[in-house]
Order: structure tokens, then C-alpha cells, then sequence
């Protein structure tokens, strides 16, 4: 039978993954280690503790994805591995150790874009219907990307300044939140019923977005507050920051939908494991009679078997990479 099966790899950013993916939609195996523990005293990730932590765990993340697949080397199609953008040299570690194992078992290799993976996780849980619209919002990364087939993205709207995880993380430290920030801001704006007022980059009617303001705003109240001797309530500036990005998020989404009417919507990337995010989401798709998907929550984060989703599909329309690959830190989609 024409069956393909894929080992991914993702070293990308503080995750290392590996994973096992049979014909680009069914995950075979799929294995995570995280290292949030060693980079959250420092507030965010340092590179070379980031890489440091991938050349310890590489091999062993690999092995338990072939042991849990029950699988030989011989038995795969081709070694997929996330080739950009991220930390250089987490990259490579990934891409060196995609590199020897398709050398050692005569295996083809393919370069993923990051972003394209976190997309492709939805082809893990449901079908993927074009022309379809993506909400990416990540660490590193918030675009709208519309898809007119498999393989195909263009970018119709772009943070002008920070991503909205960035966002997250550095309010999450003026609120002294640990690393990442994301699900505690999260946690904390469901404990309040009414958020602190901040504003809205709508930056007239296009698909861009910013979020530098917002960060600065939520700063500047902290400040004031502290200046005037008042302690701020956490969970209300949780519930206000959130709010904004929220409703940006989800009108920009909304309109971009309507405008190339798009016959699925679907969200990825860490921050769309955000709950005040997906029900927001899921609400208005409802209201506009448009199918809305987010992965679940394990498949929204950084993960290898996205990868390999992604991986997978740009195997079977033939692209093969070569051992020259190389990390591509700002690779575009
Ligand atoms: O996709 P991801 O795991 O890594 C990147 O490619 O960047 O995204 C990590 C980001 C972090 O900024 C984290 O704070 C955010 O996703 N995040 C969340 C939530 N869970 C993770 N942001 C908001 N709400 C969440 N529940
Ligand atoms: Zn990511």
C-alpha cells in the first residue's frame, strides 16, 4: 500500500518534539519536551539555555517517537523538520539531527515553515476547506493568512509591533506572573467581571494589528496606580487586556472572513489556546454561519506533529530538501 509516514522534528523555540505521522493527518506518535521549568526564572527564553537543552534531549525525544510508533527507521517516507523562523541556533540542533538521520537511513528531508505547521495542526482534527482563513497568534508571531489551496499562504494582515503572546508575556510580568504569561492572564481575567478600561489598536480598517500601545497603557496604570499609593486589582487589569486584545482579534478575523469569503475559519499558534479568545471566536463564526476549528489545546503550542501535518503535504507534491539545509531564522511563509 502507498502509505506515507513521517517523522517530524521541531526545536524551533523552548520545545523539543518529535513525531510520527501517517498520510498527513493521523498522529502515530508524538512526543513533547518541555523546558518552561528551566526558562521561567529568567522570564521568557534565553537562546543558549534553549539550545543547550535541545542537544541534551534531541536524540531521546526521536527515539521514543519511533519506540511509541512501535516503528523501524526503514519503515518511514521522509524526515520533515521545522527549517524556520526561530532561535538559529535551536534550529539547528533540530535540522542537524533531521539532517544525520535521513543520511544514515537514506531518507529524504523537508524544511517546514514554523507557521505553516502551526496551521497544518487543524488537518490533525478535521478537514481543511479553502479558501479558507487562518488566525495565527503565537510567541512570536499574530497574522491573518488567507489559503486558496494546499501549499499556498498570503499574508493579508501582520502585527506592526509586538505578537500578541509577547503582548501576554510582558503584561504577565507587570503583573509578576510567571513564564509563559498567557494561561495565567488567562486564569485571571475570568475572575473578574468587569476589566480596567484599555484601548483598541484598530488602525483604521486594515488587517494589521499592534499591541505596543495596549502594553504600554496597562504599564502606565500600573505606574499611576503605584504612584498614588493604590494597589491594582490583577484580576481586573487581566480581564481589561485581555478584553482588547480579544475584541481585535476577533472583528479583525470576522471582517477579513466576510471579505474573501472564506468557507472555514480556523485559529493556531499558543495564544489560541486562550479561552476568553475561542469562545469569542466560536461566538461570532456561529452569528456568521462559518465553520470555525481550533486544535485542542496540546496541538495549539509547539509541537512536532504539526510539523509533520505540514511536512506531509508538501512530501506528497514532491518537495525534497537535501543535506544542505540550513536554519532559516527570519524564513517567510
Ligand atoms: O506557539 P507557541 O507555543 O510558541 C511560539 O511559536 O511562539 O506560543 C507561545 C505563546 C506564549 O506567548 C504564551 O504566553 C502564549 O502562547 N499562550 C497563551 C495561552 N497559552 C499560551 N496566551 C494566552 N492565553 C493562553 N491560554
Ligand atoms: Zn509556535
Amino acid at each position: 500500500e502507498n502509505e506515507t509516514l513521517i517523522l517530524a522534528i521541531e526545536t524551533s523555540c523552548d520545545e523539543t518534539a518529535a513525531s510520527i505521522i501517517r498520510n498527513g493527518t493521523e498522529i502515530v506518535s508524538n512526543v513533547v519536551s518541555s523546558q518552561i521549568d528551566s526558562q521561567s526564572r529568567f522570564g521568557g527564553v534565553v537562546p543558549e539555555i534553549a539550545s543547550r537543552h535541545h542537544v541534551e534531549k534531541i536524540t531521546l525525544v526521536i527515539e521514543k517517537a519511533l519506540k511509541d510508533a512501535n516503528l523501524e527507521p526503514k519503515e518511514l517516507s521522509a524526515v520533515a523538520v521545522t527549517e524556520g523562523p526561530g532561535l538559529v541556533g535551536a534550529l539547528l540542533i533540530g535540522i542537524n539531527a533531521a539532517k544525520a538521520f535521513a543520511f544514515a537511513h537514506g531518507l529524504p528531508v523537508v524544511g517546514v515553515h514554523h507557521i505553516a505547521g502551526h496551521i497544518y495542526a487543524n488537518a490533525l482534527v478535521q478537514k481543511m476547506d479553502f479558501p479558507l482563513l487562518a488566525l495565527v497568534v503565537s510567541g512570536g508571531h499574530t497574522e491573518l493568512v488567507l489559503m486558496k489551496e494546499h501549499g499556498h499562504f498570503e499574508v493579508i494582515g501582520e502585527t506592526r509591533d509586538d505578537a500578541a503572546g509577547e503582548a501576554y508575556d510582558k503584561v504577565a510580568r507587570v503583573l509578576n506572573l510567571p513564564y509563559p504569561g498567557g494561561p495565567h492572564i488567562d486564569r485571571l481575567a475570568h475572575q473578574a467581571s468587569v476589566g480596567v478600561e484599555f484601548p483598541r489598536a484598530w488602525l483604521d480598517d486594515s488587517y494589521d494589528f499592534s499591541f505596543s500601545g495596549l502594553k504600554s497603557a496597562v504599564i502606565n496604570y500600573k505606574h499611576n496606580m503605584d504612584q498614588r499609593g493604590e494597589e491594582i486589582v490583577p484580576e481586573k487589569v487581566a480581564k481589561g487586556f485581555q478584553d482588547s486584545v480579544v475584541e481585535v482579534l476577533t472583528t479583525k478575523t470576522v471582517g477579513a472572513a466576510r471579505k474573501y469569503q472564506v468557507k472555514q475559519v480556523i485559529a493556531a499558534g499558543g495564544v489560541s489556546a486562550n479561552k476568553g479568545l475561542r469562545t469569542s471566536l466560536e461566538q461570532a463564526f456561529e452569528k456568521e454561519g462559518i465553520p470555525f476549528y481550533v486544535p485542542p489545546l496540546n496541538l495549539c503550542t509547539d509541537n512536532a506533529a504539526m510539523i509533520g501535518a505540514a511536512g506531509s503535504f508538501m512530501y506528497n507534491v514532491g518537495v525534497r530538501g537535501n543535506l544542505s539545509m540550513n536554519g532559516n531564522p527570519g524564513m517567510e511563509l
